[in-house]
């Protein structure tokens, strides 16, 4: 009979997969085995694999530069980190080897722009795209930025107000991007995205405030679907709204030359869900070329602002289960050494699924569990992956530890979670390791991040 976990998961997927293979009974992750990780540094623990991140961006240039190529496209492609995904120095210094751009969301995204530009890895020409609601502070710091010699410096405003802001504060000739305020998809609670600038108040805004200013060389349209890149004919629908939007825009304003379509390059969260990034990057391509063509408009040089597919399938966390509990005839809890609400937020907040896999004890009968975080909250818990709504792991065997793992969970989780601040029931933040590989990319060596969070340091954000 077939009743092992192996089994389970070599019926329900195509397994193994690139980075997924088992050795005796026990997960590789990228050919790294878990179990010496977990022999080294215990759980729970996060884990970034960095080389993934190099990857994830040379696999976007490539697809994005094919496409162009293949419609004989004649912007370019730029490939922009947004650093609110993940703003750790190990992620920047990783993704910054590729010849990328940034991102940055608030005022003190800014103090991380000079400290990479400090470090040499990025320098005045870098694109420094700058998003979000603008306060004084992030007016000033985007301005001392303009000013320091950083030209490729674009705010993006986000209301019509911003621009009056930038005219005291800004020494040197400025380049501005507008963002769209994007309708959003059918099921939200509203029709229009609160971020951004009305579409039809777009031209007017352009006309009345930075035409006449000859401190501001008008650069960028931007636009960001929330709901992320997808096959939909609402994706599709906006795009097309965009560009046409850009293309009159063009008409009346020859120096600019950049659409920016944000984010939202999806990332698998189930090992069963195949996205077609080819085909998505040619659509793409393709219909930005027709609509500017169309209209007699050379087309755009493409930026994109790609943040969970740059990080998050660098990201894992893995977990002891320390206990279980059955609680009437059907349902089994595992209960895990760490909380679901404090370490991956987001299946708390938005339901978001990861895909999840025993680390060790592949041999064994699996049964249907449910799995628990350690805080008093009720909503501390995991139910069901992407692809079905239970999840599965192997029986407990008395004196055999079992580890499990969520994977791809690299953005936006420690910045949601607070990453060493307070916590629900002051859990702590889990220790973090770096595992990276040599040159020659044979073997893979570990690092240590941070350590497992002090009760002395919650204590002194206490105030104790
Ligand atoms: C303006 C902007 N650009 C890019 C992103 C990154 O999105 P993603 O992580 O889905 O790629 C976001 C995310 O909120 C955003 O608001």
């Amino acid at each position: 009979m077939k009743n092992k976990y192996i089994d389970l998961i070599e019926q329900t997927f195509e397994f193994p997969q690139e980075e997924f293979t088992i050795e005796d009974n026990e997960l590789n992750f990228h050919d790294v085995p878990l179990m010496d990780i977990i022999k080294q540094y215990g759980t729970p623990l996060k884990i970034t694999y960095l080389p993934k991140i190099s990857q994830q961006i040379n696999k976007a240039k490539r697809l994005f530069n094919v496409a162009m190529a293949k419609v004989d496209y004649r912007g370019t492609y730029n490939y922009s980190y947004c650093t609110k995904s993940s703003h750790f120095s190990f992620i920047l210094e990783e993704a910054l080897k590729n010849d990328i751009h940034l991102e940055t969301s608030s005022a003190y995204d800014i103090p991380l722009i000079n400290s990479l530009y400090d470090e040499g890895l990025i320098d005045k020409n870098t694109y420094i795209i700058c998003n979000g609601f603008k306060r004084p502070q992030y007016v000033e710091n985007i301005a001392a930025l303009v000013n320091s010699g950083f030209h490729n410096t674009v705010p993006i405003l986000d209301n019509k107000e911003e621009i009056d802001l930038f005219n005291g504060v800004l020494e040197k000739r400025c380049k501005i991007g507008l963002r769209i305020a994007a309708e959003e998809e059918p099921k939200f609670d509203f029709y229009t995205s609160r971020l951004g600038i009305r579409y039809n108040e777009i031209l007017e805004l352009y006309k009345q405030k930075i035409k006449p200013n000859k401190k501001y060389e008008m650069k960028m349209l931007h636009f960001f679907i929330n709901t992320g890149i997808k096959d939909t004919a609402y994706y599709w629908n906006e795009l097309n709204r965009c560009v046409n939007l850009y293309c009159e825009l063009k008409k009346i304003c020859p120096e600019l030359d950049s659409l920016n379509i944000g984010g939202g390059f999806p990332i698998q969260t189930s090992l069963a869900m195949e996205f077609d990034y080819e085909y998505m990057a040619e659509e793409i391509v393709a219909q930005i070329k027709n609509i500017c063509n169309s209209q007699g408009i050379e087309e755009p040089h493409l930026f994109t602002e790609f943040g969970s597919f740059t990080v998050g399938e660098s990201g894992a966390v893995l977990y002891s289960i320390v206990n279980q509990k059955q609680q009437n005839d059907r349902e089994f809890w595992y209960m895990i050494d760490s909380s679901f609400i404090t370490t991956l937020p987001d299946t708390w907040g938005i339901h978001q699924r990861y895909i999840m896999l025993a680390i060790n004890n592949w041999d064994k009968e699996y049964q249907r569990v449910f799995l628990g975080g350690l805080t008093c909250d009720s909503e501390d818990y995991y139910s069901g992956e992407a692809h079905t709504n239970a999840i599965f792991l192997p029986k407990l065997v008395t004196g055999e530890p079992q580890y499990i793992g969520f994977f791809h969970t690299g953005a936006y989780q420690e910045s949601l979670g607070g990453f060493g601040g307070i916590q629900h029931c002051l859990i702590p933040a889990p220790k973090h390791i770096i595992i990276d590989r040599d040159k020659g990319d044979t073997e893979y060596y570990t690092r240590l991040f941070a350590k497992e969070q002090s009760y002395r340091s919650m204590m002194r954000i206490l105030g104790y």
